[in-house]
């Protein structure tokens, strides 16, 4: 089969790999009818995430057709359209039983490299290093699915993949995000970021009653789409941090927002001093993580207020104002998302009409553009906010089409 595989900081090329086989009673092969490209993604091909292999297979947001099951699946059989949570749950261990997927004990054979880095080992995850398990990931045309019976849900007929492919991670996310932000009516919610995870988060908080939502952010067709599903939207300067709080402070009545969410993480932009800080300690491989925005995100909380982070972050943070959090008494939530969660009530609200996932797609291209898309999505070029890949479609020259544009379909 093909599949886009990974060969080391931005260098992924489009292979012929074996085709993956039931490995385990609970697995499914799955026959992937349309994937994904994530912002986690990108922190792979920038190579920041430890214990990737040359060889491995990336991808983590996808959905397709059952072809194979093993003898234990008992919730789906050959034929069932399915999509497909990022992270690899048991169903079965003390945290999968209270619904802490991604702090699933049973599913990372690896578990013992995130053990020494974090104190407990970490779940497993699709096409995301051999510390999260080495799993293949589904940027193929096919892919083994482990714990079958916990993770995958069928979707109905009439819903498009393009409605339901991100209930794998993206809608969930920005979901359990304003969740996280502990999001109430009437409340006003900063949100740092109007990629995937910032936009449906901003969309997720609404959904949530927030009366005002504050999208940061400096790429015009992201803002662009952050103001057509109702956000206000401050264009930050990147070498000026006072400027974002004090039009932050004047949208506030000079409190702060109510709760700030980081839908950025590790790879922040910005050329403030401190900016350039993060940078060349990265640079010289003396940090993991350019954490300005959760700095930002602290800094302009209102007391007692909440943080929320959905953006990744890798290790350990430099200049990481703690004090403030403490002396405004800040409420921190963040993570993984525990995706089995929140999967069935979000197809509820597609399937009623509250909401369209499909409205971020600018671009849906074969698998084998994967290396170029990888490029367009990572320099944000060509108006690109999303990209969606069909695994069997043949190659034609550049961009092949746009699904939906974000002006036509917000
Ligand atoms: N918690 C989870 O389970 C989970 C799941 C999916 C994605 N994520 C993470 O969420 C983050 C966002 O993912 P995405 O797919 O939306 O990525 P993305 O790269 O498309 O979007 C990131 C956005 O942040 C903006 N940005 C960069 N620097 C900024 C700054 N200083 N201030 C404000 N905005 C800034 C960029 O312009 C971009 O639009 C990533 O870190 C990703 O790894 C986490
Ligand atoms: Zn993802
Ligand atoms: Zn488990």
């Amino acid at each position: 089969m093909k599949a886009l595989v990974w060969h080391g900081k931005h260098h992924v090329s489009v292979d012929n790999v074996p085709d993956p086989t039931i490995e385990q009673p609970e697995d499914v092969v799955l026959k992937i009818t349309t994937t994904a490209i994530c912002g986690s993604d990108l922190h792979l091909y920038d190579g920041l995430i430890q214990t990737m292999e040359s060889g491995d297979i990336m991808g983590h947001e996808f959905m397709g057709e059952v072809v194979a099951a093993g003898k234990s699946v008992s919730n789906l059989k050959v034929g069932d359209r399915v999509v497909v949570p990022f992270n690899i749950a048991c169903g079965h261990c003390w945290f999968c039983k209270k619904n802490l997927f991604s702090a699933c004990d049973e599913s990372n054979p690896n578990g013992e490299i995130s053990e020494k880095l974090y104190g407990q080992p970490a779940a497993g995850m699709f096409g995301y290093s051999h510390m999260f398990g080495g799993f293949a990931g589904g940027q193929a045309q096919y892919v083994r699915v482990p714990y079958a019976n916990t993770g995958p849900i069928q979707v109905p007929a009439h819903l498009p993949d393009e409605m339901v492919l991100f209930l794998s991670d993206i809608f969930p996310t920005g979901y359990m995000a304003a969740e996280n932000a502990q999001v109430k009516p009437g409340d006003t919610v900063a949100i740092w970021g109007a990629g995937p995870v910032g936009l449906f988060a901003a969309k997720s908080a609404m959904l949530m009653g927030a009366e005002k939502v504050i999208i940061i952010e400096n790429i015009p067709e992201r803002i662009n789409l952050a103001q057509q599903i109702g956000c206000e939207v401050i264009n930050f300067e990147a070498d000026n941090d006072e400027n974002l709080f004090d039009q932050l402070k004047e949208k506030t009545n000079g409190r702060g927002p109510d709760s700030c969410i980081d839908a950025v993480g590790m790879e922040a932009h910005g050329t403030s001093p401190g900016e350039i800080y993060d940078w060349i300690k990265m640079g010289l491989r003396l940090s993991t993580d350019r954490p300005n925005v959760l700095r930002q995100a602290i800094q302009a909380c209102r007391k007692g207020g909440t943080v929320s982070v959905p953006g990744v972050y890798a290790g350990f943070l430099d200049k990481f104002p703690f004090g403030a959090a403490f002396g405004k008494g800040l409420t921190f939530k963040m993570g993984q998302t525990h995706t089995q969660r929140y999967m069935r009530p979000l197809l509820d609200h597609i399937e009623k009409g509250d909401i369209d996932p499909s409205f971020l797609i600018t671009h849906s291209l074969p698998l084998d553009s994967a290396p170029e898309a990888y490029e367009t999505f990572k320099h944000k070029q060509d108006g690109c906010i999303k990209v969606v890949m069909k695994p069997f479609e043949e190659k034609t020259a550049g961009k092949v089409k746009d699904f939906m544009t974000a002006e036509s379909n917000a």
